[in-house]
């Protein structure tokens, strides 16, 4: 696919005239000295990148960064993991319009502690259990600032030739780390490309997959294509295909159910391929998940590729939240199969410490060209250096680190599911497989409905605290509680990095509490 041109950098970005700083105060005086505001007849000439002010201003902002991180451990009481506020709180704290003055970094940094902090859902705390984990690390924060520090748009070769060879480099290393296939490796026969997020990755590749379908058989086939995924499939997927003109009546979401612990049938898959092909239908696309986001479920890789294979169809694999494990050897077994996909993504700022964003998306390329022009394997033209900061987080941390951290994790995780197994008023629902635990309170007398309410008390009753934030799905009708363990501060709270490390028993006492709380009232 290609969306631009190569002249997609934008006009002129820039136009100073009007603003300012003074010297030595307003934002050039981070340290809050003779704040007062600048007027009209001090202000000189803007310098919007000049390195003095960014090395004093730039270690303020780190110090204010490593205080988070450090208060988010010393003074939990500070930072309700869940934001407590209402809608709209902010905009009575904030004026209407932009200043016309510079103020200074002392008064922006008082207003993030003091307006948009209560804002925060704090992801980064180690008793954050909710959603899959945005993971943040020292090298990919180093990865971020060095990347924001050289803003390259390397969308061709040529623009910034470090950013796509790097980019090529790391990712065979990744894909190496997970066994993937020699058909994902530049060296074999395809490659990887990051993007930015796992939406990205899932419509890139539905639009490639639906390309070469029309080349094959015509581009009027395009109301008869259908595709194919489990009724756990991230919600990204219908939206790639809805984008991609694929009509909503030819999504074809499978019913999955807690006989396989929600993963695709493939028994199911042949059926409705072969349904499909009885009327006159065109299967092209099947998006098979590791680890869905509700539960952690896995579609069996082996099967389903050998279906994609006999129908021709391409299979791709979002494992955004569960790849990350199966650089571990003993989580490999969950991608077993990967060899018969067409395309495979994972999100390495899920669980592999490389900050938000980073996709890594590999795909087996037909045709190569003697460079790889990158603005070709993604929607925007624009994009950033994001290897930097995987190639800081694989070297600074080395890939036994990562899988140890991983590990702990899972620990984490199972230590908590033990925990609820042991109490009769609690039950896993699904087979664990990572670090996601699914529970609730067990039914009284068999009453659903009302054990769906209690739940719903109990996860509300737990995020006000403030103590702690878990989330919830829904599987088979039941309101089911999700914790999942991913947050980097859940272990370094315990200054125990890469070690094996006892059970971060704070945040469990926190949940058995108000769990027995709730139970008893
Ligand atoms: C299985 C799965 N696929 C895709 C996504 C979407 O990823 P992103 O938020 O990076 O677009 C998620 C997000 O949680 C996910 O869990």
């Amino acid at each position: 696919m290609e969306f631009g041109n190569g002249n997609g950098t934008g006009t002129d970005n820039c136009n100073c005239n009007g603003n300012g700083i003074r010297n030595g105060n307003g934002i050039g005086n981070g340290n809050g000295n003779g704040n007062e505001k600048v007027k009209g007849a001090n202000v000189i000439k803007m310098k919007p990148m000049d390195s003095e002010l960014l090395r004093e201003q730039g270690h303020i902002m780190v110090d204010f960064i490593a205080d988070y991180y450090r208060d988010l451990q010393d003074s939990p009481q500070d930072f309700p993991v869940l934001s407590q506020v209402q809608p709209g709180y902010l905009r009575d704290m904030l004026p209407n319009s932009a200043p016309d003055q510079p103020e200074s970094l002392n008064e922006l940094l008082d207003d993030v502690t003091k307006k948009i902090m209560p804002g925060i859902t704090h992801w980064q705390s180690p008793s954050y259990f909710a959603y899959y984990a945005s993971s943040t690390s020292v090298a990919g924060f180093l990865g971020e600032m060095l990347n924001a520090g050289l803003s390259v748009v390397g969308f061709t070769w040529q623009t910034s030739p470090a950013a796509t060879e790097l980019e090529i480099i790391v990712l065979d290393w990744l894909a190496k780390l997970l066994q993937l296939p020699d058909h994902f490796l530049s060296t074999g026969h395809g490659g990887g490309v990051i993007q930015g997020t796992g939406c990205e990755a899932v419509l890139v590749v539905v639009l490639a997959a639906r390309d070469r379908i029309l080349k094959q058989v015509g581009k009027t086939v395009l109301p008869q294509l259908v595709v194919y995924a489990s009724d756990q499939t991230h919600s990204s997927f219908r939206k790639a295909c809805l984008i991609g003109g694929i009509h909503e009546d030819n999504i074809r979401l499978l019913r999955t159910d807690s006989s396989t612990n929600y993963g695709l049938l493939p028994e199911s898959l042949e059926e409705a391929i072969s349904h499909d092909l009885a009327k006159g239908f065109i299967p092209f696309f099947i998006c098979a998940t590791v680890g869905t986001t509700s539960s952690a479920a896995v579609d069996p890789l082996v099967p389903l590729g050998k279906i994609a294979k006999k129908y021709g169809i391409w299979m791709h694999v979002d494992a955004a939240y569960a790849g990350n494990a199966c650089i571990c050897p003993e989580y490999r077994k969950f991608i077993d199969g990967v060899e018969n996909a067409d395309s495979f993504n994972m999100n390495a700022h899920k669980w592999l410490f490389a900050n938000q964003t980073c996709s890594p998306l590999w795909v087996k390329v037909s045709e190569k060209d003697a460079v790889v022009n990158y603005k070709d394997w993604q929607i925007s033209l624009s994009r950033r250096f994001r290897s930097l900061k995987l190639w800081m987080v694989l070297r600074l941390y080395g890939s036994e680190n990562l899988r140890n951290f991983i590990r702990e994790h899972v620990n984490l995780a199972k230590q908590f599911e033990d925990y609820v197994t042991q109490d009769p008023h609690f039950e896993v629902v699904t087979t664990r497989y990572f670090s996601l635990v699914c529970f609730r309170l067990v039914p009284v007398d068999g009453d659903e409905d009302k054990c769906n309410q209690r739940n719903r008390e109990l996860l509300a009753a737990i995020n006000s605290t403030g103590k702690i934030f878990i989330s919830h799905t829904a599987l088979s009708g039941q309101f089911i509680l999700r914790f999942a363990v991913g947050a980097p501060l859940t272990e370094e709270k315990h200054g125990r990095l890469y070690k094996n490390m006892p059970l971060n028993l704070p945040a469990t006492a926190i949940v058995k509490n108000i769990l027995k709380e709730t139970v008893e009232n």
